[in-house]
C-alpha cells in the first residue's frame, strides 16, 4: 500500500472542490465524462426494473441476457469469438481491468504499458506484485513497436494496450494492432484491451485487438458503459475473454463486489438497443475537438494535432518555457481551468491534457481564460 500513488487526477479534483466551495467558477477541463445526460430509454429501464422490484442480488457475473447481448455485440460489431461464459459484467470497467491484473499477475512478473497511459494501470499492476515496463511511443504517440517487442522477456505476463487512447486520442492503426498481435502470440503474453473509448472515433473504423488472427486465447477485452453512453455514475462495464480468466475474475467479484448493481444492468441492456441515440453525441464532440485544438494552436505556446478518437488534446506545451505541474497549477488558481499535468500519464511533462467533454460555451471561456494566463505571464 505505501508503494501504491494516489490517483492524480482525483488529487486535482480535490483543488478544484476547494476552489469551488470558495464561490470560484472553475471550468472543469479535467474531469473525462461526457457532460451529457444518460440517454431517456437507459433511465427508463433503471426506473422499470427498480418499479418492478428487480433490486436484489443477481448472479455474480451478471444476468445473463445482459452477457448474452454484449456477447452478440461483441460477435456482430467486434469481430469477437466469444459466447455467455466468456463474458463478465463488472461494476464499471475499471474494476473489470483490476480483476484481470489481479488475475493474471503474479508477484515479480512483468507487464508492458506503452505510454502515455491512463495512470490506474500502473497502480493495479503495482497491487498485484507486478512491475510495469512503460514503453514512451513515438513522435505522434504512435506506439513503439520495437521498443515494445524488446522489452519483452521471460517474466513478461500481460500488455496492457487502450486505443483511442486516453490522453492522447492516438488510435492504434491496423498495421500497429497487427503488429503488437504478432508479438503477443509469438511470444505467448496476454493482452488486456481497453476499449472503453471505442465509439468516440472521429476518423476511419474502430478495430478490436481481440479480432487479428492468433490472440483469441490470449486476449481480454474490456468496455464499459460510462463513455459511450453517458453513464459514469451508474458503474457499469464489462470483460470478455478466455472462459478460465474470466472464471477467475468472476471468483474475484464474488468476494469483493458479489455483483454489478441489478437495475442497473437492465440499464445496460436498455443501452444496446439500437435506439440509443450515440452519433448525436460523437458528433458534438468533434466540434468541441475542432475549436478547441484550433484555439489551443492559435495561443503560439502549444502545439496540437486533432486527434481521431477519445475527447482528450494532448498538446505540447515546450512553447510556455514551464513544465506540466507548474502550468496546470497557473492555469487552475489564475485562470480557474483545471487540466491534468502530463507528468500524471507516464512522466510527460511536456503536455497537459485537457479533455472537451465539456459545452462548446465553457470551452469558449476556457481558451480565454487559458489565453489570459499565458499573456499576463508573457508565456504565449
Ligand atoms: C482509459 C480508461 N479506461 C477505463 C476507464 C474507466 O471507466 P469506467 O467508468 O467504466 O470504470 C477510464 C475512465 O476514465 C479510462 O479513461
Amino acid at each position: 500500500m505505501l508503494n501504491l500513488k494516489e490517483s492524480g487526477t482525483l488529487k486535482i479534483l480535490d483543488k478544484v472542490k476547494s476552489l469551488q466551495s470558495k464561490g470560484i467558477d472553475v471550468i472543469q477541463l479535467d474531469v473525462g465524462e461526457p457532460d451529457f445526460d444518460t440517454p431517456r430509454n437507459i433511465v427508463e429501464a433503471a426506473h422499470r426494473a427498480m418499479l418492478e422490484g428487480f433490486t436484489h442480488y443477481t448472479p455474480s457475473a451478471g444476468i445473463p441476457e445482459l452477457r448474452d447481448a454484449v456477447a452478440e455485440k461483441l460477435r456482430s460489431e467486434n469481430g469477437l469469438d466469444v459466447r455467455r461464459e466468456n463474458v463478465l459484467i463488472t461494476p464499471g470497467s475499471k474494476q473489470a481491468l483490476f480483476y484481470a491484473v489481479m488475475a493474471l499477475v503474479e508477484e515479480g512478473e512483468e507487464v508492458i504499458v506503452p505510454t502515455p497511459a491512463w495512470p490506474s494501470y500502473v497502480e493495479m499492476v503495482t497491487v498485484a506484485g507486478g512491475t510495469v515496463r512503460e514503453i514512451p511511443a513515438k513522435d505522434g504517440f504512435s506506439p513503439d513497436i520495437e521498443g515494445i517487442k524488446s522489452a519483452v522477456n521471460e517474466r513478461t505476463k500481460l500488455m496492457i494496450l487502450n486505443s483511442p487512447n486516453n490522453p492522447t486520442g492516438y488510435v492504434y492503426t491496423k498495421e500497429e494492432l497487427g503488429a503488437l498481435a504478432e508479438i503477443a502470440s509469438d511470444s505467448r503474453i496476454y493482452v488486456l484491451s481497453d476499449e472503453i473509448y471505442e465509439k468516440m472515433l472521429y476518423e476511419g473504423e474502430f478495430r478490436s485487438f481481440g479480432s487479428f488472427p492468433g490472440v483469441d486465447d490470449l486476449v481480454i477485452t474490456v468496455n464499459g458503459f460510462s463513455k459511450t453512453y453517458a453513464m459514469t455514475g451508474w458503474r457499469i462495464g464489462y470483460a470478455a475473454g478466455p472462459r478460465d480468466v474470466i472464471a477467475a475474475m468472476n471468483k474475484l467479484q464474488q468476494h469483493s463486489a458479489s455483483c454489478p448493481a441489478s437495475f442497473v444492468q437492465k440499464a445496460a441492456l436498455a443501452a444496446l438497443s439500437p435506439e440509443t441515440p450515440v452519433r448525436p453525441m460523437i458528433e458534438e464532440f468533434r466540434r468541441r475537438r475542432d475549436f478547441l485544438c484550433s484555439e489551443l494552436n492559435r495561443m503560439g505556446a502549444f502545439k496540437v494535432l486533432p486527434p481521431k478518437g477519445a475527447f482528450y488534446l494532448f498538446p505540447d506545451i515546450s512553447g510556455t518555457g514551464i513544465e506540466s505541474v507548474e502550468l496546470c497549477n497557473l492555469l487552475l488558481e489564475e485562470g480557474h481551468v483545471s487540466t491534468t499535468p502530463g507528468e500524471a500519464f507516464g512522466g510527460f511533462s511536456g503536455h497537459i491534457r485537457l479533455s472537451y467533454a465539456n459545452s462548446m460555451e465553457r470551452l469558449r471561456a476556457a481558451a480565454d481564460r487559458i489565453r489570459g494566463v499565458l499573456e499576463k505571464h508573457g508565456l504565449a
